[in-house]
């Protein structure tokens, strides 16, 4: 039996498509690889939403020639965001000759048949559409292994920030029907999965393109109402499309979980409206205070961007600022990096490596005090654990999360799945540790 390898680069959208690709690999007959093994099929599934991102991927497919040398007959597969860029995928196939698959976005579901001329004919297949699709139903998958599904509800992005790449990769913004999603849902709940995590490049926006007055709202209850699911959660939000209706539901719904990812990117006014992000930093801060008021127990994460062009040192410490005065429970730093034939990238004020990196090392240096200061907080406390199963770094201990997305361990029997009351006894940056609470 052939075999197949996927390696994954970048957001979870990318991890869904790759179990998409492995649903795909496995009805013609591929199993997946073993650690040791040399795969007759790898395939890089790839990020471009920076230039750290592109440099490992090229990296890693440069390294892929020793794979060839082993095994002539390997495959080797480019998809994704990273060949979908103009005038990428030719690039590659013609520089890069060891590549036999290169394809886009749009038409990674093609992976089998390309695989299949490839292993017929020894030709490159290279095939990239430049226009959207509307969302596929019904491909197969391969999940990956746990108590959590992901779930494409959408599909790219209509924001143009002026930083990003995404909607020219991803193409314009679609939602699925919220009856396939349910469906889903259904499906994964009866599969044994017991959290479901509602993936979108901006969930809010959720059933715009739909034009029949479904919502995130109702999208969030028609996911809570699937009888066994136990949480249900969501990424990535964007602060403008967020409505008070939203905050309420998540309150309101058992399933869903009082986590918020809210990227605020900057907390300069002026920065936020070259990044064209349709917010200012007082609308970001009275959304965050909604939230904390209607779930004084949530968490809320965000993205920053240092180093955005002309970022100078009063607009970076109005970032510092809001970082102190949010008090996140964490956040992901990135310094800004040029995308091709993005708005940002012919921006003048280029800011300097350096500058970009001391301002990165700050912002993680208080960050890092706040998340410790707030973990610290819940000690004592209790909390509802969904077990996960044996932690990957002390397998004497079970991990799981509580609502609010917080990594805890603790000694239990309890099988993967269960939900546990947890008393925090220490805590860390990144991970809490506590006892079962009878
Ligand atoms: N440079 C740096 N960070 C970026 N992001 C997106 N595009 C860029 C870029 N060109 C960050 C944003 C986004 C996260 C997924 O990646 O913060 O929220
Ligand atoms: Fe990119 Fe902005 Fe869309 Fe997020 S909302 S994917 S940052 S364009």
């Amino acid at each position: 039996m052939s075999t197949y390898r996927i390696i994954t680069y970048g957001c979870q959208m990318n991890e869904r498509d790759s179990e998409t690709i492995a649903g795909i690999l496995t009805e013609r007959g591929y199993r997946r690889a073993g650690k040791d093994e040399d795969p007759d099929v790898i395939v890089l599934n790839t990020c471009c939403v920076r230039e750290g991102a592109e440099r490992k991927i090229f990296g890693k497919v440069l390294e892929l020639k020793a794979l060839k040398a082993r095994h002539p007959g390997a495959i080797i597969a480019v998809v994704g965001c990273l060949p979908q860029q103009p005038g990428a995928a030719e690039s590659i196939a013609r520089k890069l000759v060891h590549v036999d698959i290169v394809l886009g976005t749009h038409n990674i579901e093609r992976i089998g048949e390309a695989v299949e001329r490839v292993a017929a004919s020894r030709c490159q297949f290279v095939e990239v559409i430049d226009h959207e699709t509307a969302p596929k139903e019904g491909l197969p998958s391969v999940r990956a292994p746990g108590v959590r599904a992901w779930l494409t509800v959408m599909y790219g992005c209509d924001n143009f920030c002026s930083y990003c790449i995404v909607p020219y990769v991803r193409g314009r913004e679609r939602s699925r029907l919220p009856g396939e999603i349910k469906a889903e849902v259904e499906r994964l709940v009866s599969g044994g999965f017991k959290e479901v995590v509602l993936l979108g490049q901006n969930v809010n926006a959720y059933g715009r393109t739909l034009g029949t007055g479904e919502d995130f709202t109702t999208l969030l209850r028609d996911v809570d109402s699937v009888k066994g699911l136990a949480r249900t959660r969501f990424m990535t939000s964007h602060p403008r499309d967020f409505t008070q209706e939203m905050v309420v539901a998540v309150r309101d719904l058992p399933t869903v979980c009082e986590h918020i990812h809210l990227p605020v990117q900057s907390g300069s006014n002026t920065v936020l409206e070259r990044m064209n992000r349709g917010y200012t930093r007082e609308q970001y801060m009275d959304l965050a205070s909604r939230i904390r008021e209607a779930m004084p127990d949530s968490s809320l994460t965000t993205d920053i961007i240092v180093g955005f062009p002309g970022e100078d040192e009063r607009e970076f410490a109005d970032t510092m600022d809001l970082v102190k005065r949010l008090e996140f429970d964490a956040a992901f730093t990135f310094m800004y990096s040029p995308r091709k034939g993005t708005r940002a990238a012919q921006m003048p004020g280029e800011v300097p490596f350096s500058t970009k990196k001391g301002r990165i090392s700050e912002l993680i240096k208080v960050q890092n005090e706040i998340t410790q200061k707030k973990n610290r907080e819940l000690a004592g406390r209790v909390f509802e654990v969904l077990v996960e199963g044996p932690s990957e770094r002390d397998p004497s201990v079970m991990a799981g999360r509580t609502r609010q997305n917080k990594m805890v361990h603790f000694r239990s029997d309890r099988p993967p799945g269960s939900l546990v009351n947890i008393r925090i006894t220490s805590t860390g940056t990144w991970t809490l540790r506590g006892e079962v609470q009878e």
